[in-house]
């Protein structure tokens, strides 16, 4: 399915701008965008950076991929078009959040290049930060929480990312995490301090 513009749609400008709206919020909004197999730890290391994020007083949002599938994508499967669709979505949306002032948090599996590629397109260089969530296949099927690997290995579940859909690896990601054996808190201390560090945030908050 090819998603284009309407020639007789335009593009109304506004008054406020989101530089007036991130200067309202005092800080510098950016995407992190988790990605990597189910089970890996995106959404539990997301949820730990917005709320150390929240601590220092920044403005964030997490769109997290169950969830987001429970409203806005419920509509979408898990066959290749479906997570194209759900991730050019979730692309939209975190522009939208962007636009607004606001931090973006997403974890979703996200599994192929091209559709990140499409994300990261949509925004300024500097506003895109890709963090690759990498646990292996092994350990990922270890933790199973919710017995989908189980599943996926009997054959109930189909187009499963790592053993009937494939995940597709990030080759330059800004932040890559070893997610096997790591802590909670050492690995988003790994993400606060390049935020500090590449200047996204400051050490004291707002
Ligand atoms: S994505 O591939 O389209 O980015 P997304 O992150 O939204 O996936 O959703 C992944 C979640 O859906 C997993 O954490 C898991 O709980 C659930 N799920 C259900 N079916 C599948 C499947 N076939 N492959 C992967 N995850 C699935």
């Amino acid at each position: 399915m090819t998603i284009r513009k309407k020639p007789e749609v335009i593009w109304h400008d506004t008054t406020i701008s989101s530089l007036h709206r991130a200067n309202l919020l005092n800080q510098v909004p950016f995407i992190l965008w988790f990605t990597g197999l189910s089970a890996s730890g995106k959404s539990t290391l997301a949820n730990f950076v917005e709320k150390k994020l929240f601590l220092m007083n920044y403005k964030t949002y997490l769109l997290d991929g169950d969830n987001v599938r429970h409203g806005l994508n419920k509509d979408l499967g898990f066959n290749e078009q479906s997570r194209i669709e759900n991730i050019r979505r979730i692309g939209e949306v975190s522009k939208l959040f962007l636009d607004s002032g606001v931090i973006v948090l997403t974890a979703f599996i996200s599994p192929f290049k091209s559709d990140r590629h499409l994300a990261r397109s949509l925004v300024k260089k500097k506003q895109f930060i890709e963090v690759f969530i990498d646990a292996s296949l092994e350990t990922c099927e270890k933790r199973d929480p919710k017995g989908m690997y189980l599943k996926a290995r009997n054959g109930e579940i189909s187009n499963f990312t790592g053993i009937s859909s494939p995940y597709e690896s990030p080759e330059n990601p800004e932040l890559h995490i070893i997610n096997n054996e790591i802590t909670l808190d050492d690995a988003s201390n790994q993400i606060i301090e390049y935020l500090i560090k590449e200047k996204y945030i400051n050490k004291e908050g707002v």
